[in-house]
C-alpha cells in the first residue's frame, strides 16, 4: 500500500509530488493503526539506517530509532563530532562510504548544502532531519496531525507566528501542497526566505491555496484553524537569543491571540517549546494544545517514509 519512492531524496517538502505526499499521510495512519494493534511487520527487516547528527535531537533521533527498530531494522547514531567529518573528511567521501553500508542515510546538518552534497554523492536515500533551510520530518508528522484531529486539510487556514525559520519554510511548503491557505507572521527582518515563500506560492498556486506574509500577528491568526509557532532562536542561533526575545515578544502565542483564531483552534508547537516565549504555558498545555501527539507522530510518518524510501 505504501508509495514507491525508492532511492529517492526527501531534502525539502517539495521534492514529494502533492500525490505522494498524500500517499506517505495514508501509509502513516495505517502504520499508527497497525502499532497500536499490535499487528505490525517488520518490512525493513535486515536493513540499516545511518543517523548523521550535527545538533542535538530528542524527537527526531529516538522517533527514527524506534521505528526503525519497530520495523525490523537498526538504525546507526553517527554525532558528527565522534566520525571522521570532525577531523575534516568531506561530506561527500562520507556520503559514498556509508552508502555502501546502509540502505538509507539521515542527516541533521546546520548548512542545508550538507544534506544536498550527502544526496549527490550517496548511492542510497538521503532524508533531511533538519538543516537551517528545511526541516520535512517534521511537517509530514504535522499533517498527519491535522489530518487526523480536523479530518480534513484542504480548505483549513493555518497561522505560524514567529521566526521565519527552517520550519516555517516546510510548513509553509507542505500546508499549502496540501491546499491549506498559510498566514505567516513575524518581525520585519525575520520573515520566511524569499526562495521558500515562492516555492509555496507556486505550490499553492497548484492546490488552489493562499500563502500571506505579513508583520502582523494578530491578522496572521484572524480565523485560523490552526496556530502553529517555534522557537525564535533556533541551534546555532543562540548567541543572538536575547536580542531575538525583545524583538519577537508580539508574536507569542497565548490567550489574547488564540481570541482571534477559530475557537476550536489547534495549537501546534514542532518542540522543544520555551514556554513563556515564543508560547504561553496556557496554550501550550491548553485543551487546543495537540504538541504531543504532533511529536508522537513523527514516529508514524517517518515509518511510512522509510519504507517507501527503502
Ligand atoms: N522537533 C524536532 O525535530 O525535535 P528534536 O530537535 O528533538 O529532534
Ligand atoms: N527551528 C528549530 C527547530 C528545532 C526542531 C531549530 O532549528 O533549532
Amino acid at each position: 500500500m505504501s508509495v514507491r519512492m525508492k532511492g529517492r531524496h526527501l531534502l525539502a517538502m517539495k521534492d514529494l509530488t502533492s500525490e505522494e505526499l498524500r500517499q506517505v499521510l495514508d501509509t502513516a495512519k495505517a502504520m499508527k493503526l497497525e502499532h497500536y494493534s499490535g499487528r505490525a511487520g517488520r518490512p525493513l527487516a535486515g536493513k540499516v539506517l545511518g543517523m548523521i547528527f550535527q545538533k542535538p535531537s530528542t524527537r527526531t533521533r529516538v522517533s527514527f530509532e524506534a521505528g526503525m527498530a519497530q520495523l525490523g531494522g537498526t538504525a546507526i547514531f553517527l554525532s558528527s563530532n565522534d566520525i571522521q567529518l570532525k577531523r575534516g573528511e568531506t561530506v561527500s567521501d562520507t556520503a559514498h562510504v556509508l552508502s555502501r553500508y546502509c540502505d538509507c542515510l539521515m542527516a541533521r546538518v546546520f548548512a542545508h548544502q550538507d544534506v544536498v552534497d550527502l544526496a549527490q554523492n550517496s548511492r542510497v536515500s538521503v532524508i533531511n532531519g533538519l538543516s537551517d533551510f528545511e526541516h520535512p520530518c517534521q511537517i509530514l508528522a504535522d499533517l498527519q496531525t491535522i489530518l487526523e484531529k480536523k479530518g480534513t486539510l484542504a480548505g483549513l487556514k493555518l497561522a505560524y507566528v514567529g521566526d521565519g525559520n527552517n520550519v516555517c519554510h516546510s510548513l509553509m511548503a507542505g500546508a499549502a501542497m496540501v491546499g491549506m491557505d498559510v498566514a505567516v507572521g513575524t518581525p520585519k527582518g525575520y520573515e520566511p526566505k524569499p526562495d521558500a515563500v515562492d516555492c509555496a506560492k507556486a505550490l499553492a498556486k497548484s492546490s488552489g491555496s493562499s500563502v500571506m506574509i505579513t508583520t502582523d500577528p494578530a491578522r496572521a491568526a484572524r480565523g485560523a484553524d490552526v496556530i502553529y509557532t517555534d522557537v525564535w532562536a533556533s541551534m546555532g542561533q543562540e548567541s543572538e537569543h536575547d536580542a531575538r526575545v525583545k524583538i519577537f515578544h508580539r508574536y507569542q502565542i497565548n490567550a489574547a491571540l488564540m481570541k482571534k483564531c477559530k475557537p476550536d483552534v489547534l495549537v501546534m508547537h514542532c518542540l522543544p517549546a520555551h514556554r513563556g516565549e515564543e508560547i504561553s504555558e496556557e496554550a501550550i498545555d491548553g485543551p487546543n494544545s495537540v504538541v504531543f501527539d504532533q511529536a508522537e507522530n513523527r514516529l508514524h510518518a517517518q515509518k511510512a517514509l522509510l519504507v517507501s524510501l527503502m
